[in-house]
């Protein structure tokens, strides 16, 4: 089969299995990341059509909502690849760079071990990071139940991937336990210059809410 033909079979299949999910990790979240994974591909090294799969696929099962089994997505992944005659090895490429690439924690390291995963773990991340990142943020938490926010509630840097998931604080903590961290954590060259711009917004947003909530402008 073609690439470009692989690919948007796959890319109809994932938008039609997440279409209507209301968690911030909907289709249009793939699609951003997709988009990005290729712009930020472009300017590598890099086997196009795999990180083109693996960032339509990186969330088809997403962890957190697996009770943290973080081997659900490859193997959903897998099937649906499978499917569609791709080869064992290339199946395995892309199970690795999903299984690698999500943010588990402030304190927890997840660097991934190929170019592809690097690439697509960026695109993720700058998803995270910006104005549309501000408006999922907010989804996410009220999907959660979560407070808004509360000026007593001092944000907490997770050591470990479990305490990272028991996490119960308000929405704007989330900025600083994930959002504000990610800047640094972009593995290639385009990722950090866009990540430098997008977090410089989010601060501007910051200092906002936080004159506004206490009626100053
Ligand atoms: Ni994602």
């Amino acid at each position: 089969m073609e690439n470009d033909t692989l690919i948007s079979k796959i890319a109809d299949e994932v938008k039609a299995k997440l279409e209507g999910e209301g968690s911030g990790h909907d289709w249009w979240h793939v699609y951003r990341v997709w988009k990005m994974a290729k712009h930020i591909g472009e300017k590598e090294d890099v086997d196009l059509t795999i990180v083109e799969l693996a960032a339509l696929l990186h969330d088809i099962a997403d962890w957190k909502f697996h009770d943290g089994d973080d081997t659900v997505g490859p193997r959903v992944a897998g099937e649906m690849l499978e499917r569609h005659g791709v080869s064992k090895d290339i199946i395995a490429t892309i199970g690795q760079i999903i299984q690698e690439g999500s943010f588990k924690g402030a304190g927890v390291k997840t660097v991934p071990s190929t170019l592809e995963g690097k690439v697509v773990q960026d695109a993720d991340r700058l998803d995270a990071i910006g104005a549309i990142a501000i408006a999922r943020t907010f989804a996410y938490g009220g999907h959660k139940n979560r407070a808004m926010y509360d000026p007593n509630q001092k944000p907490v840097l997770h050591q470990t991937k479990e305490e990272y998931l028991k996490n119960q604080s308000h929405t704007i903590n989330h900025f600083y336990e994930k959002l504000l961290l990610l800047k640094d954590l972009m593995n290639t060259k385009t990722a950090k210059e866009i990540a430098k711009e997008r977090h410089t917004f989010m601060e501007q947003y910051l200092d906002r809410f936080y004159k506004e909530w206490e009626g100053q402008i």
